[in-house]
């Protein structure tokens, strides 16, 4: 479903999902006027110059696993990027898109939850593909594929490719997770010993890290040699690993 203008796409997905839209529906926006992000970002949403896309999944998963669905949609991001436009991708735990080290696209999953399984999930991505320039809050962390290419690609000429790739990565994430793990891991130059600091609501943790669990769940190890799972918050390169 394609929509001129929407407050924020993830909103109308979730409302369409609460009241029973199946599997597979996708709604995509030209702007947004309340573009989300995660850890209560904003997304930045101006007309025509991003992708700006929700789709809604019921997969049938258990709350623990839902992360590998976020690093499958990290995936097929990633590889869209870098095997249909010659953009060089890395991706920082769990889901966010860098190119040149700024970042190009965010993902924002959001999950309806009932006895521990997954009602529905809201699968919600932004791709900076024509932006010149950012707002200046964002001007010296964001890129665009237009900024890292030169190639002035459409959303609607973007879209097919993402949502094969989804599609792919998708079917996986039930499957055969551990290939979603493994792929996210030979994308990402975090994956492994990478210096890194771990912003959350516990604190902030400095280590390298070790890999991903086959939950999805971030290995770091401190600097005494403790091994810890990170399962959310805000990671960040302390230096080049
Ligand atoms: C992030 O990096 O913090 C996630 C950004 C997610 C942005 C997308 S744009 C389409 C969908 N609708 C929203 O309001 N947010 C997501």
């Amino acid at each position: 479903m394609r929509y001129d203008c929407l407050a924020s796409t993830n909103d109308l997905a979730k409302e369409m999902a609460a009241s029973g839209a199946s599997e597979g529906v996708a709604l995509l926006a030209r702007e947004q006027t309340a573009g989300r992000g995660r850890l209560n970002r904003s997304w930045s949403s101006p007309p025509g110059e991003g992708l700006y896309l929700s789709l809604i999944l019921r997969p049938q998963i258990k709350v623990a696993e839902s992360t590998v669905l976020t690093l499958a949609a990290a995936v097929a991001v990633a590889e869209t990027l870098t095997l249909d436009y010659q953009v060089a991708a890395d991706i920082k735990w769990p889901n966010d898109i860098l190119a040149g080290n700024r970042k190009i696209c965010g993902i924002l999953v959001e999950s309806s939850i009932e006895q521990d399984s997954l009602q529905y999930a809201v699968l919600g991505i932004g791709v900076n593909l024509k932006q010149r320039e950012f707002p200046p809050e964002i001007t010296e962390t964001a890129t665009s594929l237009f900024l890292e290419s030169g190639q002035m690609i459409e959303p609607e000429e973007f879209l097919p490719h993402l949502l094969e790739r989804i599609e792919t990565w998708y079917r996986l994430v039930t499957s055969a997770p551990a290939a979603v793990i493994a792929r996210w891991q030979a994308l990402s130059s975090f994956a492994r010993d990478c210096q890194v600091s771990v912003s959350s609501r516990e604190g902030v943790l400095v280590g390298t890290t070790r890999g991903l669990r086959p939950t999805g769940a971030l290995l770091i190890e401190l600097e005494d040699g403790q091994l810890r799972e990170i399962v959310s918050g805000e990671v960040r390169r302390v230096c080049k690993g």
